[in-house]
């Protein structure tokens, strides 16, 4: 109970937060980042060098009622098929001002739903892809699966075509909480495809589930999880449900008043932990568990585990180039993301220029201030020496920081002779701990940038 006050004292229940998938937070992107300088920065990119390249289809059969990701649903599949030439054409365009020998370690696919298209339509974007920007020898290829939108025709192309990981959406088993949440999915056709995909060769299934959703309750969350712990996921991503309706207008369908409360949400999100470790998962950062085995678990427990758009990802490629619309990609330079509107998108694509529209050319404390709170999301404690080898930081700027951070946080903070750490009690605060080291967050509320 005093470990539930002192949280809600310090805020964690009301907190509106960023997930630190990058740093600055997309919301901090402006029209700095044009095409040109886009293109620049493909030009920079080491002759030879492997990278990574995530391609969107912003696209899904159904529209799950909870979901805040950016999608269209679409009955139809002409929409699909000229987004799909354009995401076509946009490798083109990538090519032409690519460097030689630029090879492709990690490519994932995502959504939406990329497992909606056609079987051929996946075989001519793989083909494309890889014929622009060759697989190295050993390369990771995911992509994001719903149990509902696949089959073997599909399976099998995205196989022949080289996808080696997967990840599915579950989100809860409960029959209640489907209805209540508008995505149906019986536990027979997530053990199918499951079982299909590892009799396709992939190596590492990933599951997504969701606590925080109406009707849940720590029975439910508890049998939800047993019930995903028998398919044995190699990873899972325990996400908190994130009702903003204001944003995602197919919420309004949530029934906002069999929502679990701010309490019932931790109680939740411990139960379904709980079982997790009990079963031998690692507890990856803030909201993944990976089996000690699996490469995600080897990256944490070595220090090169990272944080991306997807979460969390052992990738440490310095270049992620994003395909599609409202894609980021992310350079030593900084971040360039593409038009989010699919028709500005495409127009640009088609008209063969790039397709930026917004980003963040990385400047002053941006690069340091980025790997303190990638390190407090990835291991909750911040390595001072390794922050001012990489990027000669005073240590007086840190003992700043990391004592104003103190202050604001007591007893779930601790000052080192390593660093700065998150003690085990302030974990579920540490999105806002990480806050404290956010220079734009902290100049918004009107404290000085440099501490
Ligand atoms: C882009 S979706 C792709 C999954 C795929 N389309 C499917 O439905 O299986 C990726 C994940 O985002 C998560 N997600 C979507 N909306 C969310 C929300 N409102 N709060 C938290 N997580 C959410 C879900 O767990 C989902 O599996
Ligand atoms: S959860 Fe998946 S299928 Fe459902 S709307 Fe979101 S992206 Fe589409």
């Amino acid at each position: 109970m005093e470990h539930l006050s002192q949280l809600r004292r310090l805020g964690l229940f009301d907190a509106k937060v960023p997930r630190y998938t990058s740093y600055p937070p997309a919301t901090k992107f402006s029209n700095d980042v044009t095409g040109d300088v886009f293109r620049s920065w493909v030009g920079q990119i080491p002759e030879g060098s492997a990278i990574s390249v995530y391609a969107h289809v912003p696209f899904c059969r159904r529209l799950c009622w909870f979901c805040a990701c950016r999608t269209q649903g679409t009955r139809s599949d002409a929409p699909v098929i000229a987004y799909v030439q354009t995401l076509l054409k946009e490798v083109e365009n990538l090519k032409a001002i690519l460097p030689k020998g630029v090879k492709i370690a990690r490519l994932h696919w995502g959504g939406g739903t990329p497992t909606l298209l056609h079987p051929d339509m996946m075989r001519s974007l793989a083909g494309t892809i890889t014929d622009a920007m060759p697989l190295t020898e050993g390369a990771e290829f995911s992509v994001e699966i719903d149990p509902n939108e696949i089959d073997d025709a599909r399976l099998t192309a995205l196989a022949d075509v080289g996808m080696n990981r997967a990840s599915i959406g579950v989100q809860d088993f409960d029959d209640d909480i489907q209805k209540a949440i508008g995505r149906i999915q019986g536990y027979e056709v997530t053990r199918d495809t499951v079982e299909a995909l590892r009799a396709h060769g992939i190596r590492s299934l990933n599951a997504d589930i969701l606590y925080g959703l109406p009707h849940q309750n720590q029975a439910r969350i508890a049998e939800s999880v047993q019930m995903l712990l028998s398919l044995s996921p190699d990873r899972v991503a325990l996400y908190g449900y994130a009702h903003v309706p204001w944003m995602a207008k197919r919420q309004a369908m949530i029934p906002t008043d069999a929502l679990p409360t701010p309490e019932e949400r931790l109680n939740l999100f411990n139960t379904a932990r709980r079982l997790f470790l009990w079963d031998g998962y690692d507890e990856i950062g803030i909201d993944h568990f990976a089996r000690p085995t699996d490469s995600m678990a080897v990256a944490a427990n070595t220090g090169h585990l990272r944080r991306n758009f997807q979460g969390y990802t052992d990738d440490t490629c310095d270049v992620l180039i994003g395909l599609g619309a409202s894609a980021i990609s992310k350079f030593p330079q900084g971040f360039a993301q593409n038009a989010s509107a699919t028709a500005q998108y495409q127009a640009a694509v088609r008209e063969g220029d790039m397709a930026t529209g917004r980003g963040h050319i990385f400047k002053g404390e941006d690069l340091w201030r980025g790997r303190m709170i990638e390190m407090l999301l990835c291991s909750f404690k911040i390595d001072s020496a390794a922050i001012i080898e990489e990027f000669g930081v005073e240590p007086a700027a840190l003992s700043q920081l990391y004592s104003a951070a103190a202050t604001a946080y007591p007893q779930m903070t601790r000052t080192t002779s390593d660093g700065f750490e998150i003690v085990e009690e302030g974990r579920p605060l540490a999105r806002m701990i990480a806050r404290a080291f956010d220079g734009y967050e902290m100049r918004a509320e009107g404290h000085s940038a440099a501490f």
